[in-house]
């Protein structure tokens, strides 16, 4: 039996006869009679096509903060794209909107719109490179930054034995197609680990324009930074003079209003945002210091896309912002996640599950495992398998965590009290059931 219901299940059929594998982007694949389609979303819900309800905890790898269709959000895009969508010319709406972001996190001196975290990250490398006159850029294993060849290196789906030693680590292609030169401008350090990178920056520091890290690991359990790591980084990447890039597109407008420096008082020179700046709609950015921002002023750079700053992602993002600033968002995820967070870690403990809450209460990570991981190597200690089929139980039983046993359950202000009841339930069920 499949894991959606009948008319499910031939929507994607229907689906995989024009979309390869019936999907959009590949993680959404999870095999013929295992891929959901969904037909809308509604606060904390999703409902699939035969009209069954999750409470979403998945919401879109991280972005739909305030809950689906939030209907400041939704009037605000409808408005907008009554009166035309793209110009490719600067519009009221996006000035608007940069006012917003800049007024939000501490850092941002100047920035640019892109249309994903992706181009995102794709940009501020270019601009890191740029400025520096620099070719390579360090990144952190577990660590996950879009789809674009220089960052799929390494990631949260690699085989750790494969990873090298932890002074010389190997950074390894997550995907066929990545021409083989480009990893060698590519180094890759376990996160949590100053020692590692001050070895690496020794021997190699003159060559490194940018240590491009997620200040906590969105793509493993939300991973906190010791204390003191993001401090040491910093000191680390001035000493050598390359940049110190936040990819803050899932902390950014998640953690806090201001992110990760809100969160733990470290500045980099660059940041890149996505996600909850615009409550899933396709908007985000690159900003920064004024001195780094301005090399692409002087021209020679090249940063462009025809839908940058478009009129939709534009009021999008100025809407969430608004309602982000109020505050209330943010203590309504505190209060939820922290119960989600706590339960889930208390059910494992009655049912004599190792377990360790890692994350935050906006980005919930559960790990099974004996003790709290340090760094993604540690993901060889995590019961992936009986986490991978509690989540489908989960999921049977209407409530919809991500499905990869690394990700962290995100958490939207329209999640309630009932609803993080339901779920614990859901998940203590399905817990008992794979335990026997
Ligand atoms: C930290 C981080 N950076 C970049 C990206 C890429 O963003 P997008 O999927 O919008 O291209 C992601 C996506 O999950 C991400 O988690």
């Amino acid at each position: 039996m499949g894991l959606f219901g009948d008319k499910t299940a031939s929507w994607f059929q229907r689906g995989n006869r024009v979309l390869v594998n019936g999907v959009s982007s590949g993680f959404r694949y999870w095999g013929d009679d295992a891929t959901v389609v969904i037909e809308r979303g509604q606060g904390a819900y999703i409902f699939d096509m035969d009209g069954k309800r999750y409470i979403d905890y998945h919401l879109g790898f991280g972005p739909v903060i305030l809950g689906h269709g939030h209907p400041a959000v939704a009037a605000a895009v409808a408005e907008a794209a009554g009166e035309g969508t793209t110009f490719a010319m600067t519009t009221r709406r996006e000035i608007e909107a940069a006012e917003k972001v800049k007024e939000a996190v501490g850092y941002i001196e100047a920035m640019r719109f892109t249309n994903t975290g992706t181009e995102a990250t794709l940009h501020a490398i270019r601009l890191a490179r740029a400025a520096t006159g620099r070719e390579v850029i360090v990144k952190f294993e577990g660590a996950y930054h879009g789809a674009h060849d220089y960052v799929l290196f390494s990631t949260s789906g690699a085989v750790v034995s494969h990873l090298g030693s932890r002074r010389s680590p190997l950074p390894l292609q997550s995907s066929s197609g990545i021409p083989e030169a480009v990893r060698a401008m590519v180094r890759t350090v376990p996160f949590n680990d100053l020692d590692a990178m001050e070895l690496l920056l020794r021997t190699d520091g003159h060559h490194v324009a940018a240590l491009l890290v997620e200040p906590m690991l969105g793509n493993f359990f939300g991973l906190v930074p010791q204390p003191g790591y993001l401090e040491g980084l910093r000191r680390l990447a001035d000493e050598h003079g390359c940049l110190l890039i936040f990819d803050e597109v899932k902390t950014g407008f998640r953690v806090a209003l201001g992110g990760a420096e809100e969160l733990f008082g470290v500045s980099p020179d660059l940041g890149t945002f996505a996600k909850a700046m615009g409550n899933g709609f396709p908007v985000a950015a690159v900003g920064g210091r004024q001195a780094v921002m301005d090399v692409w002023a002087g021209g020679g750079v090249t940063q462009a896309g025809t839908y940058s700053g478009n009129a939709l992602s534009a009021a999008a993002a100025a809407a969430t912002i608004d309602v982000l600033a109020t505050g209330e968002p943010y203590a309504a995820i505190e209060k939820t996640g922290s119960a989600l967070l706590d339960g889930l870690v208390r059910i494992c403990a009655d049912h004599g599950v190792p377990a360790q809450g890692v994350g935050h209460p906006s980005m919930v990570g559960l790990f099974l495992g004996e003790a709290p991981p340090r760094d993604f190597r540690d993901v060889v200690n995590h019961d992936e398998d009986l986490y991978g089929r509690v989540v489908m139980g989960m999921i049977r039983r209407g409530v919809f965590p991500v499905d990869d046993a690394r990700e962290p359950m995100f958490l939207s202000a329209a999640h309630t009290d009932e609803d993080i009841a339901t779920t614990l339930t859901a998940f203590e069920d399905a817990l008992v059931e794979e335990l026997g």
